[in-house]
């Protein structure tokens, strides 16, 4: 029996932004992130007499989500020598596109639901190479709990790795979704215009620095290093973004509001970081004592935010249909 292919989302740490081989996808910096328990998407594979199908939500899908998928579809089968045309089924329990990294996900179930169809046995250095291929992120949502992607040179060097698979941190991010709609610069786009920034080299450049120092955080189960660095790093590659040239932002007024709301709860000693990605939500990185309180202070503040609390998440698994 062919199985659902299920990988979590992941949220950079330390951020992937920006492409060494765009068509290889490999990345001009190493990442590293956290494994998310609540968003997921769960993907399977049926073969088809009619032309390759993609259904998302019980959806076809007929715009450029589509496109991209089929484009990795056929890199999959070309790759291993099948002629099938395929259905897609995918649900994904994220808010697509609304810079909660849905394709990190995406990607991942893809590429395991692939594999899984057509009994291909790979290790989970393997699949993470070829999630890469669909969605950079993608790489790191294999494994559950802490991962590193480790940038790389080539295809076969280009992979994450579990840092911590069960992570006993006492960690917790606050997604605080105060925009839904889908982003207008995809971050594959948005990757390759920061590259234009004055700063980005300089950032580059303290990748290997950053993301020891995150690594030590977590082995020291230090949550004060780990929320300022990884703040810290988010707030350098928004930084890049609004010095590219021509320079932009994901920011919208209610993203700056929330980062000022952060910084003032952390100042009443409710001690909380966020982080930011390809879209104008935001995430809290905090610990359990504070939960509460944070999300008051999010309701308080905003008019209709979606909030969601989330822990760590699983690496990929499979589920009978
Ligand atoms: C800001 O993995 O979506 O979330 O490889 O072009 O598909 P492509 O990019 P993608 O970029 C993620 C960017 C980020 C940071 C991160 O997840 O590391």
């Amino acid at each position: 029996m062919k199985k659902i292919a299920r990988a979590h989302t992941n949220i950079a740490l330390i951020k992937y932004w920006g492409k060494a081989d765009a068509k290889l996808r490999l990345p001009l910096m190493s990442s590293l992130s956290m494994t998310l328990d609540k968003f997921y998407s769960d993907t399977y594979l049926e073969k088809t007499d009619g032309p390759n199908t993609f259904i998302l939500n019980g959806e076809l899908q007929s715009n450029s989500t589509k496109d991209r998928v089929f484009k990795y579809l056929e890199l999959l089968k070309n790759k291993y020598g099948i002629t099938d045309n395929l259905i897609v089924n995918s649900i994904n329990h994220v808010p697509t596109a609304a810079g909660l990294a849905s394709s990190s996900s995406a990607f991942a179930a893809l590429a395991a639901a692939f594999c899984n169809y057509y009994e291909l046995d790979l290790s989970k250095k393997e699949l993470s190479r070829l999630a890469r291929l669909g969605s950079g992120s993608a790489s790191r949502s294999i494994y559950g709990g802490f991962a590193v992607w480790n940038k790389g040179t080539s295809d076969e060097s280009s992979y994450a790795y579990a840092l911590e698979e069960h992570p006993q941190m006492d960690l917790h991010l606050i997604a605080v979704e105060l925009n839904a709609q889908p982003k207008k610069l995809s971050s594959t786009k948005g990757m390759q215009l920061a590259q234009t920034s004055p700063f980005f080299k300089p950032w580059i450049d303290r990748n290997d620095l950053e993301l020891k120092d995150m690594e030590s955080a977590i082995h020291a189960d230090d949550f004060t290093k780990l929320g300022s660095l990884a703040e810290l790093n988010a707030s350098e590659m928004h930084a890049v973004n609004s010095t590219a040239v021509p320079g932009f932002t994901y920011f919208e007024p209610d993203t700056i509001k929330a980062i000022k709301l952060v910084q003032n709860l952390r100042e009443q000693g409710i001690e909380c970081y966020y982080t930011i990605d390809a879209g104008p939500n935001v995430k809290v990185l905090c610990q359990l004592r504070n939960i509460k309180n944070i999300v008051k202070a999010f309701e308080t503040s905003f008019n209709n935010v979606n909030i969601v609390v989330a822990s760590f998440g699983s690496g990929i698994s499979y589920l009978d249909r």
